[in-house]
């Protein structure tokens, strides 16, 4: 049952359909305000009347309905409360039905929804700065998938652009094959450090990147096959942070990927009369936008990250027919996305309003703890290699006896620091701290997980039977656990609609939070069985809940902590 409809078929107002109604429903905050609440400002202009009077007039109308204890009107609002007992039964009963289904949908069925996300460049650092765009990237690819959506994973790499003929340069002369095998990307990334230090020196080393770049370009074999191989080194070692992370993809089409498909669309830029020539570089003029213009070429004739960003669009477009397709990259960039998608609407697509981009602000370390940093790069696998550490620590200190301490310290310890980039509003500045991502009792990772296992050790001990009195439900705690609980569904829907991941969390985080409140307050084993039972069922549910809650957000639930 659907509550909010449910209410909102109990109302009449002329000009507005039930799903309208159904849309302004609120959830009040305070639950002595009721559990729903209907905003009566809206109607105010079509039915001529004061909101206030508008809801005492509605509240009369109202028939008796066994799921409505009482209808109060406060203020121009039209407040709800729900007899406990059938809220709770009706709710209760659903969940467990459909146990890790629940809050899934169909809603998506027949929608393909694009996500380019962690995007990664080749030869550089995984680094702390890519947390964000991977993990929320990835928590909205299951979200959408658990909608129903049809979801395609992109990895656009970052594998085109003069850097690769420096490194080429670098590697012939101070590349030493086996320890670049050894020691990846740091042993790349420090033949490129030198090779800057020593073209200072050497303005000609700069030449000869510039003709290894063009070898690759031209399709060298030699300069293609280092390529490759640096390819191979960065992705190979991405991928094992990609393991314990649980994130795949559904395609690595980069922005090499891309070289042959730029000129029918340059041509058509052209042909639209969209492009001019400026300094012999070649532009989008959006100057009547507000906006810097949107570069297309170079003087050299060389292509820009827009050129491939725009390719990349009609590429996915005619591939996959999207109904949207997601950008989560930095809010840094987010002149350049208004760039491009402008070109795309200018051209005429209407598409152009289906590409979206999910900005999210940046992340910045505590300074001292931070003893691994490698110049200024911080290496997101040393991150989790560190926070694994700690909770490690800290579950030998908690429960000494526990088996399987290693797994589940990895399942707490990257727990943790996925959680840090999916708890606030994405678009915030993240500082992380390694003591705040793995507090037990903060609003964190580990403390929602520990509440999943302690549901986990109470349904253990407590042996579910099947009789069921509600009554051993009807308290304040319970029902406001069972509140968000019911309203689990909708807050996955609404964290799709604003590609906001982090709205699963807090819901998560309230939930965990409400339970243990219910736990402190309320006997669950040493009850009469009917009592017991409903509390169980009460527990059995939230542990489900929490856990379908983690999985989309990309967390570990160990049963055991
Ligand atoms: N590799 C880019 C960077 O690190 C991010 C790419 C984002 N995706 C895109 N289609 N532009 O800045």
């Amino acid at each position: 049952m659907n509550y909010k409809h449910e209410i909102a078929k109990l109302i009449n107002i002329e000009g507005f359909s039930t799903e309208d109604i159904e849309n302004l429903i609120t959830f009040p905050k305070d639950s002595s305000m009721g559990d729903y609440a209907l905003p009566c400002f809206k109607f105010s202009k079509v039915l001529r009347k004061a909101p206030v009077i508008i809801a005492n007039e509605l509240k009369d109308t109202i028939p008796n309905s066994e799921l409505i204890e009482k209808v109060e009107s406060v203020a121009g609002y039209l407040n709800f409360t729900m007899s406990k007992v059938p809220f709770i039964k009706e709710t209760l009963e659903k969940i467990n039905t459909e146990k890790e289904n629940y809050g899934s949908s169909t809603l998506g069925n027949g929608k393909t929804i694009c996500i380019d996300y962690s995007s990664i460049n080749i030869a550089k650092p995984f680094h702390i700065g890519h947390l964000s765009t991977t993990v929320i990237g990835a928590a909205l690819y299951r979200i959408y998938k658990f909608l129903g959506y049809n979801t395609v994973g992109i990895n656009h790499l970052g594998d085109w652009g003069t850097q690769f003929g420096k490194l080429i340069v670098a590697y012939k002369l101070w590349g030493d094959k086996e320890k670049i095998e050894k020691n990846g990307i740091r042993a790349l990334l420090e033949i490129y450090v030198k090779f800057h230090t020593e073209a200072e020196k050497n303005d000609s080393l700069n030449d000869e990147a510039r003709a290894w770049f063009k070898k690759i370009e031209d399709g060298d074999q030699e300069a293609l096959g280092l390529f490759e191989w640096f390819k191979d080194i960065t992705l190979k070692e991405v991928s094992r942070v990609y393991k314990r992370l649980d994130i795949k993809f559904d395609s690595y089409n980069g922005e090499s990927f891309y070289n042959d498909k730029m000129q029918p669309i340059l041509d058509e830029i052209e042909e639209k009369g969209l492009s001019k020539k400026s300094e012999g570089a070649t532009i989008v003029d959006l100057e009547e936008y507000g906006m810097a213009p949107c570069l297309l070429k170079k003087a050299d004739g060389a292509t820009l990250y827009a050129t491939r960003d725009l390719a990349a669009a009609f590429y996915r477009k005619k591939t996959y027919d999207f109904d949207k397709c997601l950008y989560v990259v930095a809010y840094q960039q987010n002149l350049h996305f208004k760039q491009w998608f402008k070109v795309v609407e200018l051209m005429g697509y209407p598409w152009a309003k289906d590409l979206i981009h999910v900005a999210f602000g940046m992340v910045s370390l505590e300074g001292a703890s931070l003893s691994t940093r490698k110049g200024n790069v911080v290496f997101l696998e040393e991150v989790l290699d560190n926070a694994v550490k700690k909770a490690y620590g800290i579950i030998c200190e908690k429960n000494a006896n526990l088996e399987n301490k290693e797994q589940i310290a990895e399942e707490v310890g990257v727990g943790a620091v996925v959680f840090s980039a999916l708890s606030n509003n994405r678009i915030k500045d993240i500082s992380f701290s390694y003591d705040k991502v793995l507090n037990f009792d903060g609003e964190t990772a580990p403390y929602i997980q520990y509440t999943h296992a302690r549901c986990c050790s109470v349904l253990e001990k407590g042996n579910m039977g099947s009789e069921i009195d509600y009554k051993g439900l009807a308290n304040d705690e319970a029902f406001e656990l069972v509140k968000l609980l019911e309203r689990f569904p909708q807050i996955i829907e609404d964290s799709a609609n604003k590609n906001e991941p982090s709205m699963v969390t807090r819901h998560i985080i309230s939930i965990a939070q409400a339970y243990n409140k219910f736990y402190i307050n309320h006997r669950i084993i040493d009850q009469p069985e009917g009592i017991k039972n409903a509390r169980l069922l009460l527990t059995a549910c939230t542990k489900d809940v929490i856990k379908t809650g983690l999985n989309l957000i990309g967390i570990k639930a160990p049963t055991k902590m």
